[in-house]
């Protein structure tokens, strides 16, 4: 018997079903995507793994990565509803200290499908390797890909308030209305969110695993309740707790199983409505403003004892050499 497929189930499917509330094949997204209908899916998000050896992966030539990703790709394409989107994010393939950057290469791949690239977010964060043969990397890029010109983008979701948010016209013909939208402003194309890091509260075993707030704004803007959204690299299972929190149905593939089971767990309490997650529009941390003592600033040279506490740090490290200094 056919059941609504209006109902969402409270259980976590292992195979893709139409009338599932989440599901997590155990197994790679290759076969996953297999299953899945032509058409069916309104938001793919996903960050694949970028080819660096990282314990998730093997680390093979470019060509071959590459030939992978467009394939998955072409795939994803082919489940992907006409008014969808698709958000691949990404950082750099590094080959003997040079930085390849994903999305460049990866672009064609999307492009050749006539998707059309909307934007390419920058993601902020603070946290990473400190490299010291070039900067230190603080950003990755999501490229926001529809299928079609007709797409679903509900901008009012996921305004952010305005920075002065009473402000109103001075003079002219609107003078004494409010000059900016009260329902809040573009989030515009850079996001600050911290990564997922040691103090983070959404923190598991997963070394790469995203912040939740970023798959919320693609979630909250790309798709409406019940829409399907799918990760086939799903890792610890944050793009199908999003979806879930967001009466979307969430769906994706891991195949790691110590990956799955985290997911599965955290799909649940998602479920249950127990998931701990940063509150989207928290300001990110600002330790001095928090008050912490380690965060007075040994250059500036207020009397003779901070000018001696600095010549002293630098002799230390000059000695001892700098051991958090990463060959990147
Ligand atoms: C960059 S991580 C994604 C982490 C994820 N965004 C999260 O929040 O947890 C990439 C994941 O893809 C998985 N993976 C790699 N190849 C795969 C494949 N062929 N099928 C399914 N998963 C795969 C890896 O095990 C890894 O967990």
């Amino acid at each position: 018997m056919r059941r609504d497929p209006h109902q969402l189930e409270s259980e976590i499917f292992d195979e893709f079903e139409e009338n599932a509330r989440a599901v997590i094949f155990d197994g790679s997204c290759e076969k996953f995507l297999a299953s899945i209908p032509d058409e069916t899916i309104q938001l793919i998000v996903t960050s694949p793994p970028y080819n660096l050896g990282k314990t998730y992966e093997k680390r093979v030539h470019l060509d071959e990565y590459l030939k992978w990703q467009e394939q998955i790709i072409a795939e994803c394409v082919r489940v992907l509803a006409p008014s969808g989107s698709i958000c691949w994010q990404v950082g750099n393939f590094v080959i003997n200290g040079e930085i390849i950057p994903l999305d460049i290469v990866l672009y064609p791949f999307f492009a050749k499908h006539g998707l059309k690239l909307r934007n390419r977010i920058v993601w902020h964060f603070e946290h990473g390797l400190h490299c010291s043969k070039r900067l230190s990397g603080r950003h990755e890029t999501i490229m926001w890909f529809t299928k079609s010109e007709d797409y679903k983008f509900d901008l009012d979701k996921i305004r952010v308030p305005q920075k002065y948010p009473g402000k109103r016209h001075f003079k002219g013909p609107k003078a004494g209305q409010l000059s900016g939208n009260p329902l809040g402003k573009n989030p515009g194309d850079v996001w600050v969110f911290p990564n997922v890091k040691n103090n983070h509260v959404e923190k598991t075993v997963h070394p790469c695993q995203f912040p939740v707030e970023l798959v919320d704004r693609l979630v909250l803007s790309l798709t409406d309740k019940n829409d399907w959204v799918l990760d086939p690299f799903l890792g610890v299972g944050t793009t199908v707790a999003s979806a879930v929190l967001r009466g979307r149905r969430g769906c994706g593939s891991e195949k790691m199983k110590e990956y799955v089971e985290i997911a599965r767990e955290r799909v649940q309490k998602a479920i249950d409505g127990v998931l701990p997650v940063r509150p989207m529009n928290t300001p990110v941390y600002d330790p001095a403003n928090a008050g912490k003592s380690l965060t007075h600033n040994s250059w500036t040279l207020v009397d003779d004892k901070d000018s001696w506490n600095q010549i002293n740090l630098v002799e230390e490290v000059r000695v001892a050499g700098w051991s958090k200094s990463e060959d990147c």
